[in-house]
C-alpha cells in the first residue's frame, strides 16, 4: 500500500499519539495510519495526511484530538472471549456477594470500555443471575478515551451486526427493543452503567475503590513502562480481596507481581497479592 505521507510525518503523527493516548505506532503501522486518518483526511477536504499534518503543525485546536482518537482501535462485542463473563457469574460475583452482604455496596470499573458491549455484558449477568443485589448500592463506571465511543456507549444502540456477536438470543429478547434497524436496550440496563471519558495515562477523578476492574484488550497497544504505571494506580483504586480482568493477550507477569493470576482457564482474572 503507498502512503500519502513522509517518514518525518508518520513520526510526527505516532509521536503525538503516544504522547497523548499511550498507544504506540511502530515503524511498519504506516499502513494503519493511513486507513484510520484517510477518513478524516476526506472530511476535512484535504488532499493527503501529510496535509493533515501541516494543519496539526500549525496548532489547529481540537484537530491532535480528532487524529488520535482515529488511532484508536474499538474493536469490541457482547460476552467478549465468554471466559471472563463465566468466571464473573460462577466465582467473583458469588464471592463478592457473600463478602459484601453487610455494606450492600458493589463497584466496578470498566476502563476501556469502547462502545459499551462490555459494561452491559456485566450489567446483563447481574441482572439475570443476581436478583440479590437489587436495593444494593451498585456502581457500573464505564470510561473510554474516545468522546464518540462513549456517546455511543451511552446511547446503548447498536446495529444487528453487533447484537449478533456474542449476545445471546434469550437476552436479546429479553433486554432489546427493535428501533427501526437497530436494537436498543432496555432503560433498566442503560441506567446501571455511568459512562464517561477518561484517559488512561491523564488524571484520574478520586475514585473510591473498586471491588472488580475490567481492563481489556487496552494495554496490549502500551509500551511495558506505561503498563506498569497503570498497573500501580489499578492496584492502588483495586479493594484487597477485588478482581482484576485483563484481555486474553494481556497479563501482569513480568510487569507488576503485585497481582496473581486465577487458575480460571481463559478467564485472564487477577487478585492482589498485596
Ligand atoms: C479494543 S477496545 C477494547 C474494548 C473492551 N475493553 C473489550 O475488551 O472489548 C480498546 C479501547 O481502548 C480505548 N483506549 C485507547 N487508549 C486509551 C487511553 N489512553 N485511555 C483510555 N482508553 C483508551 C480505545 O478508545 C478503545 O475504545
Amino acid at each position: 500500500m503507498t502512503t500519502t505521507f513522509s517518514d518525518a510525518e508518520f513520526t510526527y503523527i505516532s509521536d503525538m499519539v503516544r504522547t497523548r493516548s499511550a498507544i504506540v505506532l511502530e515503524p511498519g503501522k504506516e499502513y494503519l495510519v493511513e486507513a484510520r486518518l484517510a477518513p478524516l483526511v476526506r472530511e476535512l477536504g484535504l488532499e493527503s495526511i501529510g496535509a493533515l499534518v501541516t494543519k496539526l503543525r500549525q496548532g489547529n485546536g481540537g484537530l491532535a484530538e480528532k487524529v488520535t482518537e482515529a488511532m484508536t482501535t474499538n474493536e469490541t462485542s457482547f460476552f467478549r472471549d465468554v471466559a471472563p463473563f463465566q468466571a464473573l457469574r460462577t466465582l467473583v460475583l458469588p464471592s463478592l456477594v457473600e463478602t459484601r452482604k453487610v455494606q450492600r455496596s458493589l463497584r466496578i470499573w470498566c476502563a476501556a470500555s469502547s462502545s459499551g458491549q462490555e459494561p452491559y455484558s456485566i450489567a446483563m449477568t447481574i441482572e439475570d443471575d443476581f436478583p440479590q443485589l437489587r436495593g444494593w448500592n451498585l456502581q457500573i463506571v464505564a470510561t473510554d478515551l474516545s468522546p464518540a465511543m462513549v456517546e455511543r456507549g451511552r446511547s446503548g444502540v447498536y446495529k444487528a451486526l453487533e447484537v449478533n456477536r456474542g449476545l445471546p438470543a434469550p437476552m436479546l429478547i429479553k433486554y432489546f427493543t427493535k428501533v427501526g434497524v437497530d436494537y436498543e436496550l432496555k432503560a433498566e440496563i442503560r441506567s446501571m452503567v455511568d459512562f464517561s471519558e477518561l484517559n488512561l495515562i491523564g488524571a484520574w477523578p478520586a475514585f473510591p475503590p473498586f471491588d472488580i476492574v475490567f481492563l481489556r484488550n487496552v494495554l496490549i497497544y502500551f509500551d511495558v513502562e506505561t503498563k506498569r504505571t497503570i498497573f500501580g494506580r489499578v492496584k492502588r483504586l483495586l479493594a484487597p480481596d477485588g478482581f482484576l480482568f485483563l484481555g486474553a493477550a494481556e497479563t501482569t507477569m513480568n510487569i507488576d507481581d503485585g497481582f496473581e493470576r486465577l487458575p480460571i482457564e481463559r478467564a485472564g482474572c487477577y487478585r492482589r497479592t498485596h
